[in-house]
């Protein structure tokens, strides 16, 4: 994370190691299941990975006055879902990519069935995660809720099937038998809908759930939501801007994907220009809704700063 400066970058490297330290734990060897399924777990979830949304968890919840230690299992849990949601998005029957977090994918290592099933399990472990080792029980009901939520039909699952929905618009359009002739602007808000969801609200959550652990009050959490929202749509217009401008290497995974399989993206709508202009101003919004709580929000501007500019 070169762009930002060297004393965060440390910080986040503490906050990384964290993470991928009790997300090791998680998943370790010994545990009592089929050994070729921990093992694919494994391969997806401590592959690397920036570790953007436990990061986010971590922040928000000192934002709020929280101990981050107690925010770590929701932190790693929505980095669970995250892993599961990306091994899945690969899949033949999605995405169809070859490549994520700089090694093969999941399924191309260990097979459809067995990335089907490591997806499944990562995404009930992270549930297990929150509601056995967050306290008080009241505050873990209330991070199931959230990240259930953000994750589920609704949420992250709504998105993602109505990102396909759009593909398929688009390969009717080019085969002449689409019925629909939405214009611009009506694009912008299917787009943005679809974004909101497929993405947004994940990033939503981690500093929802942050908040959750901190025992914040509804304002603060209502505050830190609507960070999460403007945060969330910048996130995934930035990696669709990478799917046009990034380099593979850095991002571990294939470029030119979207054009290719006619997804519905910002840079197709707005332009590299536009869509950087869009993401800059939600970024900027974002960390305005911020101020009123002063230095202790520093760090999660500063994570926010990065998410347009990141290379990877
Ligand atoms: C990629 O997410 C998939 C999207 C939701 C856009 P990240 O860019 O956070 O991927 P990792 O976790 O760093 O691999
Ligand atoms: C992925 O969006 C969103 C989820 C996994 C929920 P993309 O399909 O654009 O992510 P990449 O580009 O494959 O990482
Ligand atoms: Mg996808
Ligand atoms: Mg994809
Ligand atoms: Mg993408």
């Amino acid at each position: 994370m070169s762009v930002l400066g060297q004393q965060f970058e440390s910080d986040l490297a503490t906050f990384r190691d964290r993470v991928n330290a009790r997300l090791a734990n998680y998943v370790a060897p010994e545990i009592d299941s089929p050994s070729k399924l921990s093992e694919s777990m494994a391969y997806s979830l401590l592959a690397g990975g920036k570790r953007l949304r436990p990061i986010l968890v971590l922040l928000a919840c000192e934002a709020c006055g929280g101990d981050s230690d107690a925010a770590l299992p929701a932190a790693c849990a929505i980095e669970m879902i995250h892993t599961y949601s990306l091994i899945h998005d690969d899949l033949p029957a999605m995405d169809d990519d070859d490549y994520r977090r700089g090694r093969l994918t999941n399924h191309k290592v260990y097979g459809e069935a067995m990335a089907i099933l490591a997806g499944d399990a990562l995404l009930t472990l992270a549930f297990e995660v929150m509601a056995r080792d967050i306290q008080p029980g009241g505050v873990a009901a209330a991070c199931c809720a959230d990240l259930a939520s953000a994750a589920g039909w609704c949420g992250m699952v709504g998105g993602q099937v109505a990102d396909l929905e759009a593909e398929q618009q688009s390969a009717d359009r080019q085969l002449g038998s689409a019925t629909d002739n939405s214009g611009e602007s009506a694009g912008l808000a299917q787009l943005e809908a679809i974004h909101r969801r497929k993405t947004g609200r994940l990033l939503m959550s981690a500093v929802t759930l942050g908040a959750r652990v901190a025992q914040a009050k509804p304002e603060l959490v209502n505050r830190l939501e609507e960070f999460g929202k403007r945060v969330g749509l910048a996130f995934q217009i930035a990696d669709d801007l990478l799917d046009v401008t990034g380099d593979a290497t850095k991002l571990g995974k294939n470029v030119g994907k979207d054009a290719t399989l006619g997804k519905m993206t910002y840079p197709g709508l707005l332009g590299i220009d536009g869509s950087r202009r869009k993401a800059d101003d939600l970024i900027d919004e974002a960390c305005r809704l911020l101020e009123p709580l002063g230095e202790r929000a520093a760090p999660l501007m500063e994570l926010a700063r990065f998410v347009t500019r990141r290379d990877h």
